[in-house]
């Protein structure tokens, strides 16, 4: 069942369950009038003046009835053939994903668009750091295109290149420049994926680097042997956790808060820092609690549970298994007996994993019913917008990188994909850090 038709019921009164806000029952366009992310999980961050609004689209999509919708959006779709090509994220809504020609994590979806190069368009059904990124690696000539401009990432959005600049004249201030013995630079800047284009820039020109979920831990060794320290953004928890399994003790995992001076440390913590970590999150995967872990357990006994590394640390700790989308998506698949998965991911991905896989028992962690806020943003509606657009010759929503901040971006993302694991004693060399990240089995 989509996630849409569980609010609907739900909202109705006709299905058991909460949801964490009434107002996700609203019509999607009554969304895009309000100052903020939108209702969901992200609901309540602040969203910077800065963030892309979305115009009101015409009246023939918004009240057009969802079966037209989906004519609409085949009939472009047919009209373009290989001169377009849809990508959906795994946390997009089931009415998105059905339209989509791949469907996968964020950077396996950048990659995805490569495999078509005939596609003049891509029209990117996730989030616009992913349509950024997908801009960066897409040929010049290739239009991306992202359905919902206001369609951001709340986590995303908690680190911008003012407040990182100014992180990193403080920290270069208190470490200096200077390498040690081993040729170790003072610190190194390391950004996730979910961050904006001018970010991954940053840590191109500064000796640094881009991880996913999939690779985190492979791109800070790859940071410790060029590096002291690492100042990791925006998410801490995705750092605190790669770290700790790392080996690296909290102690000396100080958060940088970029309000306060210092990042509300003393020169003697940072001095002692191995990993910086910025004050970001995700507030789809900080809803995960231990409780809620405790919970399944003694509900569902002998229950796998899955969780990103987005969740907080105690969370992961918890869990059974900690690891990306595609990781999540992977275990689930390679179980040969049946399995109950208690998952602690975004709804539609773990609805749609319960609905692929009904030899499994699987439900979300989080018994409210609280889609990604930014996600959520892409209807159908607007993906018919586009494509008719498209149809005519016009290119709607356009994301578009500058040349300068594509060069540097791309240096760290190309850094990203030369890492390497180190080979456990006695090994093959396994390959390169992204290799998950890079593969195209996301489904046609
Ligand atoms: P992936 O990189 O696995 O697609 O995850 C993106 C994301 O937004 C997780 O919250
Ligand atoms: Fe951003 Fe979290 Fe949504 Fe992922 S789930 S897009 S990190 S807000």
């Amino acid at each position: 069942m989509s996630i849409a038709t569980t609010i609907e019921l739900i909202s109705n009164g006709r299905a058991a369950g909460t949801t964490c806000t009434p107002d996700l029952a609203a019509p999607t366009w009554d969304f895009d009038s309000v100052p903020g992310y939108g209702p969901g999980s992200s609901m309540s961050d602040v969203i910077p003046t800065s963030s892309p609004r979305q115009g009101v689209i015409p009246d023939e999509y918004r009240n057009a009835p969802d079966d037209e919708l989906h004519e609409r959006i085949e009939r472009a779709k047919a009209t373009l053939g290989d001169r377009v090509v849809v990508l959906g994220h795994f946390y997009q809504r089931d009415e998105v994903v059905r339209h989509a020609d791949f469907l996968g994590d964020s950077f396996q979806l950048a990659n995805a668009a490569l495999t078509k190069p005939d596609a003049e368009a891509i029209v990117f059904c996730g989030v616009h750091f992913m349509a950024e990124t997908a801009d960066i690696l897409a040929r010049d000539d290739q239009r991306v295109i992202l359905p919902n401009l206001a369609a951001g990432c709340s986590m995303a959005d908690m680190a911008d290149i003012d407040s990182v600049e100014a992180a990193w004249a403080e920290l270069t201030a208190l470490y200096g420049t200077e390498p040690d013995a081993d040729g170790r630079v003072p610190v190194i800047p390391v950004t996730y994926m979910n961050s904006a284009a001018d970010l991954k820039a940053f840590c191109g020109r500064n000796g640094g680097i881009v991880c996913t979920s999939s690779n985190a831990a492979t791109v800070l060794e790859w940071a410790f042997e060029r590096g002291q320290r690492v100042l990791f953004f925006p998410d801490q928890h995705l750092g605190r956790n790669t770290a700790k399994a790392m080996g690296i003790s909290t102690d000396r995992m100080p958060m940088w808060n970029p309000r306060l001076a210092g990042g509300g440390n003393t020169a003697a913590e940072l001095l002692e820092a191995q990993v910086v970590l910025w004050h970001g999150f995700c507030s789809v995967h900080r809803r995960f609690t231990v409780d809620q872990i405790e919970q399944a357990r003694r509900e569902h006994p002998g229950v796998t549970v899955i969780v990103h590394p987005e969740c907080p640390m105690a969370v992961v700790d918890a869990a059974d298994v900690a690891g990306s989308t595609d990781l999540i998506r992977k275990t689930v698949a390679a179980a040969t007996e049946p399995t109950t998965f208690a998952i602690g991911t975004e709804i539609n991905m773990v609805n749609r994993l319960a609905a692929e896989y009904p030899q499994h028992t699987i439900f979300c962690l989080d018994p409210v019913v609280c889609p990604c806020s930014t996600m959520y943003r892409i209807h159908p509606g607007y993906l018919a917008w586009v494509l008719e657009a498209l149809v005519r010759g016009e290119v709607l929503n356009e994301i578009v990188v500058p040349a300068a901040v594509q060069v540097d971006a791309k240096v760290a993302l190309e850094r990203m994909l030369a890492a390497r694991p180190r080979p456990l004693a006695g090994q093959r060399d396994p390959g390169p850090a992204a290799t998950t990240a890079t593969t195209t089995d996301v489904r046609a």
